[in-house]
């Protein structure tokens, strides 16, 4: 199967899911733990925003946000949904591993629940001087079968860490599956940092 093949494969099911089922628009934990440390202005970006519920907040809190998808029926939704709240979301479909953001493109660049171990290194130049990311995904280490069953799209314990070498640390997020299981953040890691002045 060519790449281009995979893609539309992928495009489909992503359609076919959205178009099933009503996804709630939340933010992620990440966005929501990290809302103080936002910058009042500037430009941001849901990648693989899905039904844009990290979009949505980021527009909410007064940044110039864009949102891209592989799924047009998703950007559809963000669209919708966006016009229904009254903000400004700039919402595409865009192939964002063919198509990554360019170099110092960003103040905030958001990722929930989008693994693509290829693209790190350009979300980690998308970000301006002092630019934040927020990045949050399934791990291996789980307490649910929430999430995708191929291993291959979950993060091993402190890959976030080792995915964005070159930027500052301000919050990391990976339980496992240490000490009392019924409570705390499971499943998930996140992680927020910030690229340097
Ligand atoms: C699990 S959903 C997460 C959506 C959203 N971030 C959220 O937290 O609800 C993964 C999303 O990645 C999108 N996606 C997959 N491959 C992509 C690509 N190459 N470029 C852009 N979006 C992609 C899918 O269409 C889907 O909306």
């Amino acid at each position: 199967m060519t790449s281009d093949n995979r893609t539309e494969t992928r495009r489909e099911i992503w359609d076919h899911r959205y178009a099933a089922r009503v996804h709630p628009a939340e933010p992620a934990l990440v966005l929501t733990e990290a809302l103080h440390l936002l910058p009042r202005a500037g430009d941001a970006l849901d990648a693989a925003c899905g039904v844009g519920g990290n979009a949505l907040k980021l527009a909410e809190i007064g940044l110039r946000t864009s949102a891209w998808d592989l799924s047009p029926v998703a950007i559809e939704r963000v669209r919708t949904e966006a016009k229904w709240r009254g903000l400004g979301v700039d919402a595409r479909v865009r192939d964002i591993v063919a198509d990554p953001p360019s170099p110092r493109s960003f103040d905030v660049v958001c990722v929930a629940y989008f693994l693509d171990r290829t693209l790190a290194a350009a979300l980690a130049a998308a970000l301006r001087p002092d630019g934040l990311l927020l990045y949050q995904t399934f791990s291996r280490e789980a307490v649910t079968d929430r999430g995708p069953s191929n291993p291959e799209f979950r993060l091993v314990p402190n890959e976030l860490l080792r995915l964005f070498p070159g930027l500052i640390v301000r919050a990391y997020r990976d339980e496992g599956c240490t000490g009392d299981t019924c409570r705390g953040t499971r499943d998930i890691a996140f992680l927020i940092a910030q690229a340097s002045r």
